[in-house]
């Protein structure tokens, strides 16, 4: 069965410093856990190092996520990050195509399916990110808007590589905003998703994709979003930033 993933997006908040203390903190919960949940911590990029370290140092079962990567080897490319820097720094997952990273920066399906594609390409795994807006929801048009980013974004890629994929469905009007999707509205999108990666790739690989759910996950909702047949744990904003508000959506993974 599909082992569960408790993902950790900490966005652009806590220092280098902050954030090695902080993911020492998740350590006696995610060692808790070791073997049912997968625990992700996604920090900013100057915080990848410190937490690297820490982990590695702890031999902790925590696995390191980026919240972003651009595709080119190296290059000019002021302010961007390779995939090259994120895997020496034993990165397992990158985030790609955030719905923040969609709206604020401009990014769009092509582009988040080449991330996505050179995050393959380097030995780590992408978390594709998809999710409608309040106005696409209220028109009941969701199911296509979700199957046009899936379709866009998972392009090219090879069925070895899907197997191991990871898909956020993060509706935007419930990220930061304490407003979630209903447990069966979020399990609708979710299977809608991986029966369309049952028609992109095969049924196997159906079977193995995990898809998270995110859009204010918290200690007192996540247990009714595990236990959706198709939802496979939870990508986290606001609540990752503390222990006292992680560390129980960790638990409530467990099966
Ligand atoms: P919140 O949990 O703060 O709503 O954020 C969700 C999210 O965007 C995770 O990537």
């Amino acid at each position: 069965m599909r082992k569960k993933m408790v993902a950790g997006n900490w966005k652009m908040y806590k220092t280098a410093g902050e954030a090695a203390i902080l993911v020492q903190n998740l350590e006696d919960v995610a060692r808790d856990v070791l073997g049912d949940v997968e625990v992700v911590v996604a920090p900013p990029f100057t915080a990848l190092h410190s937490v690297s370290t820490v982990i590695a140092l702890d031999k902790s079962p925590i696995r390191l996520g980026a919240q972003d990567m651009f595709w080119e080897e190296e290059g000019a490319y002021t302010g961007e990050i390779a995939p090259r820097m994120l895997s020496d720094l034993e990165t397992s997952y990158v985030i790609v195509g955030h719905s923040e990273r969609r709206a604020y920066f401009g990014e769009t399906d092509e582009i988040v399916n080449r991330k996505a594609r050179a995050v393959f390409a380097h030995g780590m795994t992408p978390i594709v990110c998809c999710g409608e807006s309040i106005e696409t929801r209220e028109a009941g048009a969701e199911a296509d808007f979700i199957a046009g980013q899936i379709r866009a974004g998972l392009a090219g890629i090879e069925t070895m590589d899907a197997m191991k994929l990871v898909i956020a469905y993060e509706p935007i009007w419930a990220i930061g905003t304490g407003k979630t999707a209903s447990p069966e509205q979020a399990e609708e999108v979710c299977a809608h998703i991986r029966a369309l990666v049952c028609e992109i790739f095969d049924d196997v690989v159906a079977a193995r994709v995990r898809i998270l759910y995110g859009g204010s996950v918290k200690p007192e909702n996540a247990a009714l979003f595990f236990a959706q047949p198709d939802i496979d744990g939870a990508l986290v904003g606001g609540a990752a930033l503390s222990v006292e508000a992680f560390a129980p959506i960790v638990v409530a993974a467990r099966p």
